[in-house]
């Protein structure tokens, strides 16, 4: 839905001075558009969303309708999948961390788990045995040099003895399936993709096994305004780029294979960074010592961008504007540093809304409860307003404590 002055003047009315927007039929399409992508080259791919990076449960259902997986990293959302209705067959539990008591309730009901470390290894050897014949599909989180400048905590080094005596159990437990061999890298550059490829494609030519799926994680970029673009000192690539690296890689690999590996990703931020739109309100403009201070009903929590100029548009919303020169917009909170947008230069007014876009990933879940509750989430992308979360407030923040 294109936004103007009648419908934001609405929303406030209704919802308050700052909220968020959600479009669930763009991330629809984004998902439908990387699907459509990869298995155009290599047809036995599909997508497992990063639930973390945003998990409004009406997009995880959508991930769920359109037969995506589920990539979860905690207990809190293991349990979101399950409410949700995910199969536990479509559900990947990666992560550093996992409980012992609900991994044994997880992998009994079909769930795969990616392994992460030696330790993580013995907890699961424990539980594999006390069933024998129950079958559980486990995996291995991979972790090897991308050349991409980090060491990595996550996962066991493809190169040590911890890593063959994880896979030599994965083998020989009669009741273990490897289902996965997973990796993931942070670095979205399209120019490290071909070695994350690669190092999957050695790793089981090595091991001589392939196991049912491949998964390379997330760190895509997604889609974005050309005004965030330029920001950044390197190529932004689309979908079918990666597709054309990564998926091509696979199908010369398993072409002439009857049963070939899925070819799975992790995306987060690639499906839903477009997708949020946060929406405040200007509330105090001041100029100190010169530079003009605009406060909005908002903050940088709210967005979670740092060190670069979101996309923003300003909506005059009745009061006489000014022009103004390198404005920077600073949130409700007492830090410093909470701006989110620096050098504006523009017409503004008191009572103006300011809607910045690109913030659907790593923003809602980040945001902290600090000096003020978040604010509701509105889904307007249909038409109808749908309140997708109701706006906090002082009970839900101090619920748990004892007063
Ligand atoms: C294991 C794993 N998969 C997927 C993702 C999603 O990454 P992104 O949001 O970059 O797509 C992450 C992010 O940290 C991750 O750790």
């Amino acid at each position: 839905m294109k936004l103007d002055v009648n419908i934001l003047s609405g929303l406030r009315r209704e919802y308050g001075e700052a909220f968020y927007l959600l479009d669930s039929v763009q991330f629809k399409k984004n998902f439908l558009e990387l699907k459509y992508e990869f298995s155009k080259i290599y047809s036995d791919f599909n997508i497992a969303y990063s639930y973390k990076t945003n998990y409004i449960p009406q997009i995880c259902r959508i991930v769920n309708e359109l037969g995506g997986y589920a990539e979860v990293v905690s207990e809190m959302e293991t349990e979101l999948a399950f409410k949700i209705g995910v199969e536990p067959q479509k559900i990947i539990w990666n992560g550093p961390i996992k409980n012992p008591q609900v991994l044994q309730w997880f992998l009994e009901r079909g769930g795969t788990v990616n392994i992460d470390s030696i330790d993580e290894y013995k907890i699961i050897k424990e539980i594999v045995s006390k069933h024998s014949n129950h079958i559980y599909n486990i995996g291995i989180r991979c972790n090897f040099d991308v050349n991409d400048g980090v060491l990595s905590r996550f996962g066991i080094d493809i190169d040590s003895e911890e890593f063959q005596e994880v896979l030599a159990f994965t083998q020989n437990a009669a009741n273990v399936k490897l289902i996965n061999l997973q990796c993931h890298f942070a670095k979205r550059q399209i120019d490290y993709w071909p070695a994350r490829v690669k190092g999957m494609l050695e790793l089981i030519d090595r091991i001589g096994v392939i196991p049912e799926r491949i998964d390379l994680g997330g760190g895509l970029f997604g889609k974005m305004e050309d005004s965030l673009k330029k920001q950044f000192r390197t190529n932004i690539p689309e979908y079918k780029d990666y597709a054309k690296v990564v998926a091509t890689m696979f199908e010369k690999k398993f072409k002439n294979l009857n049963n070939r590996p899925e070819l799975m990703l992790e995306p987060g931020s690639a499906l839903i960074g477009d997708c949020m739109k946060f929406v405040g309100t200007i509330k105090t403009i001041k100029s100190i010592r010169g530079k003009t201070i605009v406060s909005v009903l908002g903050s940088q929590k709210n967005i979670s961008m740092s060190n670069i100029n979101p996309p923003i548009q300003i909506f005059a919303m009745g009061n006489t504007q000014h022009k103004f020169e390198n404005v920077d917009f600073v949130g409700f909170t007492c830090i410093e540093s909470d701006i989110l947008y620096r050098n504006y230069t523009g017409n503004l007014a008191i009572g103006d809304m300011m809607v910045i876009s690109n913030c659907g990933s790593y923003s809602l879940v980040m945001k902290p409860p600090f000096i003020l509750p978040n604010f509701p989430v509105l889904d307007v992308s249909e038409g109808d307003v749908e309140v997708i979360k109701n706006g906090e407030t002082f009970k839900d923040i101090f619920n748990t404590f004892n007063f």
